[in-house]
């Protein structure tokens, strides 16, 4: 059993940042990741849609052998993951927005950006309800942002005029942190800090994910032993040039 692999699912190529904080602190563990690109992005779909697309990637990866499966997408968690964990067999670990941390670890408003699906959906309202008991955070939909952030990779788009133009009403209402609730967003933390000032923390829940999916794999027994060499292994629903290229850039790179 430890050495069935860790499913990782996402839209497209968000969840890569979260996988990559995965592979780093467990490099013995065996990874595959599957990227819906060719419906991304589903920030804009109706949640109906999310749920079936979400549920067949996630179907797909317990099919292949996974011992658990990593949601790494907001936008999926939103709709999906607790209808889910009621029929699918293996653990699945999920991204919720940091807004515990982010509310904890400063005093003023907490600007939340994340997808529109993402905003609007009853877990993320939920949650804000159960933590935000002075209203401090701020939703800030973006709705184009992960589609540009994956055209910026071909410099075919400047993520910046587009944050700047999404940020201008939020600059001064005394932000004191930033919680990215989409997987894409780590991608340009340094521009979204550019647009808000150095000051501002940010925070993306990565490490969160990751930590519990370790605590996971420890009480259900089935980590790997430290002293093994894993794998991972990349597909995505979309398998033209351009695609490839886009998860051969962004895993090249170092991604963050
Ligand atoms: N990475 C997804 C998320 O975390 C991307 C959003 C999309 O596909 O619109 O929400």
């Amino acid at each position: 059993m430890p050495d069935r692999p860790i499913g990782f699912f996402d839209s497209g190529v968000g969840g890569l940042t979260v996988l990559y904080s995965a592979v780093k602190q467990m490099p013995e563990e065996n990874f595959i990741y599957f990227g819906d690109s060719q419906n991304a992005p589903y920030g804009t779909k109706d949640a109906d849609k999310v749920f079936e697309l979400t549920s067949s990637a996630v179907e797909k990866l317990v099919l292949q052998g996974a011992k658990a499966v990593v949601i790494a997408c907001n936008t999926a968690t939103s709709i999906a993951v607790d209808r889910l964990r009621e029929t699918v067999a293996v653990p699945i670990i999920s991204m919720e927005p940091a807004v515990k941390p982010a509310l904890e670890q400063t005093d003023g408003k907490v600007l939340l950006l994340a997808t529109s699906v993402t905003l609007s959906s009853k877990r993320v309202c939920a949650l804000i309800k159960k933590l935000d008991k002075n209203s401090r955070v701020i939703k800030v939909p973006c709705p184009d942002l992960a589609a540009k952030i994956e055209a910026s990779v071909f410099g075919e788009e400047d993520v910046l005029p587009y944050l700047e133009s999404v940020l201008a009403e939020y600059k001064d209402v005394g932000a004191t942190a930033v919680v990215l609730g989409c997987t894409h967003y780590p991608l340009v933390k340094d521009k979204i800090k550019a647009c808000l000032g150095e000051s501002v923390l940010v925070f993306d829940g990565i490490d969160g994910t990751v930590q519990h999916l370790k605590d996971v794999l420890i009480q259900n027994n089935v980590k790997r032993d430290e002293k093994q060499k894993g794998t991972v292994l990349i597909s995505s629903s979309k398998d033209d040039k351009k695609t490839n290229e886009l998860f051969d850039r962004l895993i090249s790179g170092g991604i963050l």
